[in-house]
C-alpha cells in the first residue's frame, strides 16, 4: 500500500493499490476542489472545469500512473504545467503531493 503524504497538510495517509490521489486525499480530509468547480464538483472523473483537483508531485519517474487522455487533452494547460490530476493518479510508490494553496 502506497503512503501518500499531502506536504502543504502535513497528513500521510495509505491507500490501497488501485486508488487515486484524489482518494487519499478525500480519505485524509483534504478538499481538492475549489472555487467554481467546488460548485461543480465531478467526483474523480477528469471532467471538473479548470482542472479543480491539480496537484504537483514530489516523486521519482515512474512513482505514478501516466498522464491518462483526460490530462492531455482537456486540460492540458495544467499538464504543460507539470501539474497532474489527483483524480487520474495513481500512485505505485510512496510519494509527496503538493496541493495548490
Ligand atoms: S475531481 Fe474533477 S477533475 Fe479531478
Amino acid at each position: 500500500m502506497p503512503k501518500v503524504s499531502f506536504e502543504m497538510e502535513s497528513v500521510t495517509v495509505e491507500i490501497p493499490e488501485g486508488q487515486t490521489l484524489w482518494d487519499a486525499a478525500q480519505k485524509a480530509g483534504i478538499v481538492l476542489q475549489r472555487g467554481f468547480a467546488a460548485a461543480h464538483p465531478c467526483q474523480g472523473k477528469g471532467y471538473c472545469t479548470g482542472g479543480a483537483c491539480s496537484i504537483f508531485l514530489r516523486a521519482p519517474d515512474g512513482a505514478v500512473s501516466p498522464p491518462t487522455w483526460k490530462e492531455r487533452f482537456l486540460h492540458r494547460r495544467l499538464f504543460r504545467n507539470h501539474k497532474r490530476l489527483a483524480c487520474q493518479c495513481v500512485p505505485k510508490r510512496d510519494l509527496t503531493v503538493v496541493t495548490m494553496p
